[in-house]
């Protein structure tokens, strides 16, 4: 399933770029010596700069994967996806597929048209993984750079390089070379509930708001005023923030709104001692938002 990326956009070395230009049909032609392709079946989902992924098209997403995976013949499913927003997307995947099929997001770092582009080898490796009954039941998975990571503990840690995605915490759960596929420990899924999602539910507003040196809370109270239901506080060392932001935060909880603390800081745990505040534990606060959402489109 095609949705447009870095995987699907040209650029040139003058620095013109564009993101999704290039169809998943043509993408899947360059592998066609690694791979059997008369095996995979294009769906050309979205062709967009995954900074412009947005909640309703993760619900298109789901139900198309859903859709796809019902089939008996259907091993597994490939999304091809801008590296921006991917960790994200699978995230929300991760917490709303109930499946044991292997479901694998690829993107890349580099242009399609550009000198050593990374994409035909991740897509190679995704369709391996994807392919690979060692992948059943491991939930959904990010597949860059040779190698394979669990959706929930994975974050893009790099701005620039094809090593662009990292499992802080957890490390990588597999390696893929050339198309063959090995996993670093036995079968498991990430353990969590599964949120089933009606697509016609409207989407709450949950945003996150970054901690800073001088933050006097003004921006919790902003958000606040302009309806959301939910905020994720991504807050300083191990989930800390000021007296003054702890102040719009009760305020917050006192008006119904759910607060979970997670941190800027990438790696480690988040500490909440205070218990009106939900801790985004090991989240990174991209996620602690999605799962905030699920959470209160669940209450709903
Ligand atoms: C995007 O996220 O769509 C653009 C950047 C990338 O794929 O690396």
């Amino acid at each position: 399933m095609a949705t447009g990326g870095t995987i699907a956009g040209t650029g040139d070395i003058k620095g013109k770029y564009e993101a999704g230009t290039i169809p998943g049909s043509r993408l899947l032609d360059s592998v066609k010596d690694a791979f059997d392709i008369n095996r995979v079946e294009v769906q050309e989902l979205f062709s967009i700069d995954s900074k412009d992924m947005n909640e309703n098209m993760w619900q298109e997403i789901l139900i198309c994967v859903k859709n796809f995976l019902a089939k008996d013949d259907a091993a597994g499913v490939v999304i091809t996806h801008g590296t921006d927003t991917m960790a994200e997307t699978a995230f929300f995947l991760e917490y709303t597929l109930d499946t044991d099929k292997p479901v694998v997001l690829t993107g890349a770092m580099r242009p399609a048209s550009s000198l050593s582009a990374d994409g035909p080898m991740n897509l190679w490796s995704a369709l391996s993984v994807a392919d690979n009954k060692e992948s059943k039941g491991r939930g959904v998975l990010v597949v860059m750079n040779g190698e394979i990571h669990s959706a929930a503990y994975v974050a893009k840690i790099m701005r620039n390089d094809v090593s662009a995605f990292a499992s802080v915490n957890t490390g990588a759960i597999g390696s893929v070379l050339n198309g063959d596929v090995r996993y670093f420990l036995p079968k498991s899924r990430p353990k969590h509930k599964i949120y089933k999602i009606e697509r016609e539910k409207k989407l709450p507003f949950v945003p996150i708001i970054y901690s800073y040196a001088g933050d006097d809370g003004e921006v919790v109270g902003s958000v606040l005023r302009y309806g959301a239901k939910g905020l994720v506080y991504a807050g300083f060392g191990s989930g800390t923030f000021s007296k003054s932001v702890k102040n719009a935060l009760d305020e917050a909880v006192k008006k119904g709104v759910k607060v979970m603390i997670s941190s800027k800081v990438l790696k480690g745990r988040t500490l909440t001692e205070d218990k009106k505040f939900m801790s985004a534990d090991f989240l990174t606060p991209e996620q602690a938002r999605i799962l905030l959402l699920l959470k209160i489109m669940d209450d709903v």
